[in-house]
């Protein structure tokens, strides 16, 4: 099992809802640990270039809308198989279909209102925790 790190946020909705605390107690109830952590208002543009990728999706102006509505906690976790693992605890994109005991089954509103993000793949979590963190603001945990 290779250490691994993952770009993680607690979405506007999960935020505004007081939730911040119950996504990092379920993130340290598992074994991952926080690398590092940003509070921030997302700008348009902050939004557009995170999700760079689904510009072509029918979602994505909602989204970027979504994403910019309220301030976000930003992490970087660290951990074995960190990605998969965060991945797993989150769930299913849409809250309607995620496993029991999952943060968006418990946590999520909408397939859009999800609660969290995670990185999918490790090219993806190191291009998501640049855009937010300079390499000095990661710090090791393990
Ligand atoms: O976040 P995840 O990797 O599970 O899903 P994604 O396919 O990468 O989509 C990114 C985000 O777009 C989701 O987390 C949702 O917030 C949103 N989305 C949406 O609003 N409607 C969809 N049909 C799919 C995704
Ligand atoms: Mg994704």
């Amino acid at each position: 099992m290779a250490r691994e790190r993952t770009l993680a946020i607690v979405k506007p909705d999960a935020v505004k809802r007081n939730l911040i605390g119950e996504v990092i107690r379920r993130i340290e109830q598992s074994g991952l640990q926080v690398a590092a952590a940003r509070f921030l208002q997302l700008s348009r543009a902050d939004a557009e270039g995170f999700y760079a990728v689904h510009k072509e999706r029918p979602f994505f102006a909602s989204l970027v809308g979504y994403m910019c509505s309220g301030p976000v906690m930003v992490m970087a976790l660290e951990g074995d198989d960190a990605i998969k693992r965060w991945r797993d605890l989150m769930g299913a994109t849409d809250p309607a279909k995620a496993a029991p005991g999952t943060i968006r089954k418990d946590l999520g509103q909408s397939v859009e209102a999800n609660a969290t993000h995670g990185s999918d793949a490790p090219e993806t979590a190191a291009v998501e925790i640049a855009y937010f963190f300079r390499t000095i603001e990661v710090v090791a945990r393990g």
